[in-house]
Formats: C-alpha cells, sequence, structure tokens
C-alpha cells in the first residue's frame, strides 16, 4: 500500500529513488513521483500510472541532487492522477512530503487548514501533513516535525525534507512501516526491505512515534519526546538477486517454482528426530505450562493467509487436544472474541504490516493471549510484536498473488500441530516420526507436481472467456478450492468461487450449466466418494469438470472432462501438493488472457490500511 523511499548521500539520488520505487511497484502503482532539491530549487516530477510513465517524464532530463524522496501510490483518497500523486508540498513549496498509511483526521485538519488560508491542490490526506508542516514551522525541522505529527491520527509512515535544508530526511511513522539503512555511499529510508537490499542488509526498523535524522552521512534517532534513543540493526539474509526474475515471465510463476526450495528452507533445522517433534525456538520463551493448559487457539489472518488459518484449524484440531477457532483479523477486532491468557492467538502473515492483523493482534494481546506469530517478512510489525515468529524463510515474495508465503505458512502450520500434539501426548513417538518423514518428503513432491506446468498451460486456453468457475473440495482440501478461486479472481478478474463440495447443492448447484468450469480437488481420502457424488451432480447439469486427484482409475469411470494426477502423500499433507495445480491454473488463464498478473488492477501487496 504505497512505497515511500529517500537518499541522501554522496551520490546522485534520482537512480537510487528509481530503482527503489522500481522494487517497491508492487506495493501500489497506480501513480508515482519523485522530489529532488536541485540548485536550491524543487524539482517536481509525478506521473499517473506505473513507474514507466514517470520514467518516461524523466527521461531526457538530467539532476545531479544527492538527496530526494519518492512514491509509489496505492489510491485510498482522491483518485488517481498526476495531482493526487506523492510526493506533496505546502503553499510556498518549501515542504516534501511523501506518505504511506492513511491520516484519519485529516478532513477537519483540512477544514481548518483552509480557514488559515492554506491552498490545497489535491484531494488526498497527505497533503494536509505538508501545510501543518508549514503551519508549525519554527525554523527547527524536528520540533516542527514532532508538533505536526501531534496533531495527526491515523497510520502513516513519512518522509519529509525542507528546501532550505537540502541534505537532510526526516523519517517517523506510526502503524505504518518504515525502515532506515546506512552504507558507504548514504543514507536511506523506505517502505520496504526489498527497497534497501542493494544497498545495506542491517537494517533499523522505526517503531511507532520514533523519528529519524538523516544527514551527513550520520543517523540520529529520537523518541516521540525527542529524546536521543540508540537503536540496533537487524541483518537481513535476503539476497538481492531473490527479489529478481531471473528469467522467469513473470514473479508469480518463478515464486510457483520456487515452492520446493523455499519449503526446505522453512523446515530446515526445525525437525527434532530425537524426539519425533518439532523445534521451535521461536516459541522457547512460552511457558511450557502454558502451551499445555491453552484454553483456546484463534488462528487469525486475511486473505490467502486466511485460507492457511483453515487449513491450520483442521490439523490443529486432528492431532491435539486443543480447539481452534479462525477469524478473519477485520472481524476478530470488532466483536467479543472470548480471549483470556490461556488462549494462544497464531497471527499469519506474509509481510507483516497488514492493518487488519496487526490491530487483531494488538486486540488479542490486550486481552492477555500469547501471540505466536507466522510471518516471512523478517522484522515486520506483526513479527515485532509477538511474543514468538515462526518465520517461514520464504524469501521476498514479490507477485502480488501469494503463492510461495502460502504453502510455507502451510508447511509452518503443519509442525505447530506437530508440536502440540507432541507437547499434550495426543501424537506419541511413532506417529510423530512418521509425520515427520511425510513432511520432509513435501518439496520433493512439490518438484514432481510441478511437472503439471505445461499440461495445465493447454488446459488454461480453453478457460479465458469464462465468466465463472466453481471450485469444490472436501475437508482440509476445502480451503485450497477457496484459495483456487482467490488466484483465479485477483489475477485474471474472472468471477470464481470456492465451495466446501456438501454445501452445493444447497444453492450454488443452481449456477451450474455448459458454462461453469468446475474444479473439483479429489484426493484419495475417506471423503472422496462423496466428492465423486458432487461431481457427478455437476455432470448431471452439463457443467464441466476438471478433476485433480491422486488416482485417476478412482475418478475416471465417471467421464470427467479432465482429470489431473498430483503426487500421493498422506491426507493431512494433500492441501500442499493440491495447491499447485491452482496456482498454474490461475497463471495461465490469467497470462493467456493477457492481464498483468504480477501486479493486478486495485491490489497491493501489504495492505497496510484497514
Ligand atoms: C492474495 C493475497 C492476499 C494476502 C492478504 C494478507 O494472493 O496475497 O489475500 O494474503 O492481503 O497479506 P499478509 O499475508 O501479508 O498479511
Amino acid at each position: 500500500m504505497c512505497g515511500i523511499i529517500g537518499y541522501t548521500g554522496k551520490l546522485d539520488a534520482l537512480p537510487i529513488i528509481m530503482e527503489g520505487l522500481q522494487r517497491m511497484e508492487y506495493r501500489g502503482y497506480d501513480s508515482a513521483g519523485v522530489a529532488l532539491i536541485e540548485n536550491g530549487k524543487l524539482e517536481l516530477r509525478r506521473s499517473l500510472g506505473k513507474i514507466i510513465e514517470l520514467k518516461k517524464i524523466l527521461e531526457n532530463e538530467t539532476f545531479s541532487a544527492k538527496t530526494g524522496l519518492g512514491h509509489t501510490r496505492w489510491a485510498t483518497h482522491g483518485r488517481p492522477s498526476e495531482d493526487n500523486a506523492h510526493p506533496h508540498t505546502d503553499c510556498k513549496g518549501k515542504f516534501v512530503v511523501v506518505h504511506n498509511g492513511i491520516i484519519e483526521n485529516y478532513y477537519d485538519l483540512k477544514q481548518d487548514l483552509i480557514k488559515k488560508g492554506h491552498v490545497f491542490k489535491s484531494e488526498t490526506d497527505t497533503e494536509v501533513v505538508a501545510h501543518l508542516l508549514e503551519e508549525n514551522h519554527s525554523g527547527d525541522l524536528l520540533k516542527t516535525v514532532k508538533k505536526t505529527v501531534e496533531s495527526l491520527q491515523g497510520a502513516y509512515a513519512l518522509g519529509i525534507m525542507h528546501i532550505d535544508d537540502p541534505e537532510t530526511l526526516i523519517a517517523t511513522c506510526n502503524a505504518s512501516p518504515l525502515i532506515i539503512g546506512k552504507n558507504g555511499s548514504g543514507l536511506f529510508l523506505a517502505s520496504d526491505i526489498t527497497a534497501l537490499l542493494e544497498h545495506s542488509k542491517d537494517l533499523y526498523f522505526l517503531e511507532n512515534g520514533e523519528v529519524c535524522v538523516l544527514k551527513n552521512e550520520k543517523i540520529e534517532f529520537f523518541n516521540s519526546d525527542l529524546e536521543s534513543i540508540k537503536k540496533e540493526t537487524t541483518h537481513i539474509d535476503w539476497n538481492p538477486v531473490m527479489a529478481q526474475k531471473q528469467g522467469y515471465k513473470h514473479y508469480m510463476l518463478k515464486e510457483i517454482f520456487e515452492q520446493p526450495s523455499a519449503i526446505s528452507e522453512t523446515l530446515m533445522s526445525r525437525i527434532n528426530w530425537d524426539d519425533a517433534s518439532i523445534y521451535l525456538d521461536e516459541i522457547e520463551g512460552f511457558d511450557e505450562d502454558f502451551m499445555k493448559n491453552i484454553s483456546r487457539i484463534y488462528l487469525v489472518a486475511c486473505g490467502t493467509a486466511w485460507h492457511a488459518c483453515l487449513v491450520g484449524k483442521y490439523l490443529i484440531e486432528k492431532r491435539s487436544p486443543f480447539i481452534a477457532h479462525v477469524d478473519y483479523s477485520h472481524e476478530f477486532r470488532y466483536r467479543n472474541p472470548k480471549v483470556d491468557d490461556k488462549t494462544l492467538m497464531i497471527c499469519v502473515s506474509q509481510s507483516g504490516e497488514t492493518a487488519d492483523t496487526i490491530a487483531a493482534l494488538e486486540e488479542g494481546k490486550k486481552r492477555g493471549a500469547k501471540i505466536l506469530s507466522i510471518c516471512n517478512v523478517l522484522g515486520s510489525t506483526v513479527a515485532r510484536k509477538s511474543d514468538g515468529v515462526l518465520y517461514t524463510r520464504a524469501g521476498p515474495e514479490i507477485s502480488v498473488a501469494s503463492t510461495k508465503a502460502f504453502t510455507t505458512q502451510l508447511v509452518s502450520l503443519f509442525m505447530i500441530s506437530i508440536y502440540l500434539g507432541r507437547i499434550s501426548g495426543t501424537i506419541d513417538k511413532a506417529k510423530g516420526i512418521k509425520m515427520l518423514n511425510d513432511i520432509v518428503e513435501i518439496p520433493d513432491l512439490l518438484e514432481k507436481t510441478l511437472e503439471m506446468n505445461n499440461d495445465l498451460k493447454k488446459l488454461a486456453g480453453r478457460y479465458i472467456y469464462k465468466q465463472d468457475f466453481l471450485f469444490l473440495a472436501r475437508g482440509i482440501n476445502y480451503p485450497i478450492a477457496l484459495e483456487g478461486a482467490l488466484k483465479l479472481k485477483e489475477i485474471s478478474y474472472i468471477h470464481a468461487e470456492g465451495y466446501p463440495a456438501g454445501e452445493m447443492k444447497h444453492g450454488p448447484i443452481a449456477l451450474i450449466d455448459q458454462d461453469m468450469p468446475v474444479v473439483i480437488l479429489a484426493p484419495k481420502n475417506h471423503l472422496l466418494d462423496k466428492t465423486l457424488t458432487n461431481l457427478q451432480e455437476v455432470k448431471a447439469r452439463g457443467g464441466e469438470t476438471i478433476v485433480f486427484c491422486q488416482d485417476k482409475s478412482e475418478v475416471d469411470k465417471y467421464n470427467v472432462d479432465h482429470i489431473f494426477e498430483v503426487p500421493e502423500t498422506i491426507h493431512d499433507l494433500t492441501p500442499i501438493v493440491m495447491t499447485i495445480p491452482m496456482q498454474l491454473l490461475a497463471y495461465h488463464i490469467a497470462d493467456q488472457r493477457g492481464t498483468d498478473l504480477d501486479q493486478p488492477r486495485n491490489l497491493a501487496k501489504s495492505v497496510t490500511v484497514e
């Protein structure tokens, strides 16, 4: 949700800013802009559309400014337009502001500023910050920023500069990520690690209310009272090459194919063969008594991560004595969840910056829960606020549609379920060893599953003009039907619904005719016969069936239109294997429809607004 970047140092700022924006484009891509102070004059360039449009504007210009700010936008207040693109300035064009987040009280602030004579040039909430800075300006930049943010409500990560102090950047944040870095050539601020990986791997994460001054090769940190504070860096061992396409047509395809190695990383050094359990160092700080006496578990997340939670519920309730509830983060925090100090809350988030999930986490914590999070991004807000973090170690996920983050979340939840089963005695040593053997096979099984790529590419061509799709599955694979439908709709813009197969006859069956492709997940398990009955119900109404199963011979007889076999694994691991064809099918349909599938319309990678 918007990416901000700033640089001050010895090098020309513009190429560094543009490259950082390009790396953060997946955070928002409806407009972009940069601001430089060149020979005492503010140079502001903004454009509607993607970074490429901004590049065209800058193509024939050269700038030698060593300090600047940049922004790539996902519109919240004000439609995408050049005027609404950041950076924003005050009336005199002296303060420059880039912002990620939402200023919730902007309307009142704006009215007040208008009464004082300020003239607004955009419809954004952000512009009030520039005018407030102007209004509060005392000559001391730091104090001016402090006074300004005191009147802001909402979420913000701000990068600020002033024309009279052209080598200084000020950064501050509340409930939006802001990362600070340094190397021999200069100082950086950005919304995202991926924008800074090229420059530094030892990064500072700004906490709510903290202010940072980047000037003359020095970074200074202050708390909200402007008292000087010391901060430690976090080492990020992601490699910048990981955030590149490496010959794949899209990041999404690359990330789909990275799943075997990503899962190997998730599992690495976590298998405890001696105890037939999982090393969860991340929760070592949790009292063993607490873990054994958990009253209930809440699994909380949004979107794809929420689908992982649904699978997690099946796994945890099957393998341990604990009751698990699944909530959307934005629903959890606004109802009255029964949370006490015996509650374990598992927050799942790839980015660790999803505003809804952060708010749910805070609500759970306030009510006494212990928080274990499953995150991909190191040092992210969810990770920092949790009592323990299980990092999925999937590497940077650039495609807006989540793939490898999801399957590594599934693996993490499988590991947690073994751990809970082992500590509570519901899984004995022999069963534990069997499960560990099964999970370590998964990377190889996924390599085999990925061999379906070409067949699914061919199949996809049949569906590029379809308007609707149905995805059906039962039990632990029902969330994968939801995930298949979500992947398809978000990148191909084809309407798709996921249903538990048993629910179809309660309504959705009315939709089925020869124009409705129906994807059915039919793994070999105790629910297979029932799923095959649902398949026949679809066939009887003329629907086109695409079945993913583990044994063709069991399905063949039903005159299915398209059957694909996925490799065999135990029942509880079928969701991981079944996910791969869902991702590939969605990918190839979207690709053949020609959508911008790494950056689908209206979406952004990390949703930092509520
Ligand atoms: C779908 C997708 C989203 C995210 C959701 C949560 O492909 O990526 O549905 O899963 O916005 O994001 P995180 O996991 O970063 O909290």
